[in-house]
């Protein structure tokens, strides 16, 4: 199979540096450039990058030499890349206009921004949950004017371990309502412990937009596709609380749930074990070969322990119980930059390549 050759804005940031580290030897996507802000354009990616090199691998050797271009030279960019990836720190008006710049250079763009969560025409997508809704990419073509070029983005870091948990058991039992406590990880701040020393034996009570997002994106996410847009789901009710504790890597949640016609806990067990979605049938290179583990043990997941399950792609699952006052409740973790962030922006990039829209 041809190599698509593939660009990172973005390259010189913590999600940037999670692409980076992706690419590296990946079966149909080959790193030809790197860009960022113009503070780092013009150096070589390691100076650019420099003490900021935040992952637990070393830098890539064909990332080392690559000259960081300047994001906002778009031409030039898309005239080396069949796609993008993109993840900046920038106003949302700004991402908006530079996203919709690449995909009007008839250059396809995967974000793990923000901005554009909410357009209409824009599918965002967990590809074990949504794929169908790539299909609104016929319809933003046409808004944009574009032959190959449109923008698919990424939901939320803070989601990525909940919403695949209720997904398998939403419709058939008829989630009505879930209050959820999520527990995020300070990288998912593109921070680190000695850029970030005020969160060492802390905790922060708010995250800005977190919680509007943990409630409304897996709504999108578990809408239709109806006249060239995607129309939010309607239920369940999602209440959620965003803290920010001192962990490196692995955003929990601590989640409650109640359905219409309550399911016993082995019916949730089984559903959960049994759960695979198109990114599983169609064996994408990133996808884990179960989404969902569970865990029996009563102190599992433990962030430090269970963040990389299967390259940290997958999300693990426990403490499942009765409760009081809702029908059910348990914990999950997911690693936020990997399936939250960048190997979720990876795995949807193949999904969009298995069905021919980076050709
Ligand atoms: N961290 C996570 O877990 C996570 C999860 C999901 C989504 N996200 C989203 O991903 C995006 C990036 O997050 P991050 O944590 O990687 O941020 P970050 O570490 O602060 O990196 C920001 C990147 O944006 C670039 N940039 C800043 N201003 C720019 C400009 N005017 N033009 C072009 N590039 C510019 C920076 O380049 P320079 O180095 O040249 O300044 C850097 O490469 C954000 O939208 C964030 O909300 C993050």
């Amino acid at each position: 199979m041809k190599k698509y050759r593939v660009g990172v804005v973005g390259a010189t940031g913590m999600v940037g540096q999670r692409f980076v580290s992706l690419l590296e030897a990946h079966p149909w996507f080959q790193l030809c450039v790197v860009a960022a802000s113009a503070r780092s354009a013009g150096k070589t990616y390691e100076e650019a990058v420099g003490s900021r090199w935040a992952m637990p691998n070393p830098m890539p050797e064909e990332a080392k030499k690559l000259i960081v271009m300047d994001a906002s030279q778009v031409e030039a960019v898309t005239a080396q890349v069949d796609f993008v990836f993109c993840a900046v720190d920038m106003k949302k008006e700004e991402i908006k206009a530079l996203e919709e710049a690449y995909a009007k250079a008839e250059c396809p763009v995967v974000s793990n921004n923000s901005a554009n969560r909410f357009t209409p025409d824009v599918p965002m997508v967990v590809p074990e949950i949504n794929a169908d809704h790539i299909e609104v990419i016929q319809a933003q073509r046409k808004r944009l004017g574009t032959r190959r070029g449109f923008i698919a983005v990424k939901s939320n870091c803070s989601l990525q371990s909940y919403v695949p948990a209720l997904h398998p058991l939403r419709e058939e039992f008829g989630l009505n309502k879930v209050l959820v406590c999520t527990y995020q990880a300070i990288s998912g701040a593109g921070k680190t412990f000695a850029t970030w020393p005020e969160m060492v034996d802390n905790c922060i009570p708010y995250i800005g937009g977190e919680e509007e997002k943990s409630e409304q994106e897996p709504l999108k996410l578990w809408g239709k596709v109806e006249d060239g847009q995607i129309v939010s789901a309607s239920s369940p009710a999602i209440t959620a609380q965003c803290l920010r504790i001192p962990v490196s890597d692995g955003h929990m949640a601590a989640v409650f749930m109640s359905f219409d016609k309550k399911p016993t806990k082995e019916e949730i067990l089984d559903r959960w074990s049994r759960f695979e979605g198109p990114a599983q049938k169609l064996d994408l290179p990133s996808a884990p070969k179960h989404f969902l583990h569970y865990f029996e043990q009563a102190d599992r997941p433990q962030t430090k322990l269970d963040r990389n399950l299967e390259n940290g792609m997958a999300v693990s699952v426990g403490r499942l119980r009765e409760d009081t006052q809702y029908d059910y409740k348990f914990v999950c973790l997911s690693h936020n930059t990997l399936r939250g962030a960048a190997g979720g922006g990876v795995l949807l990039a193949e999904l969009l390549a298995a069905k021919g829209y980076f050709d």
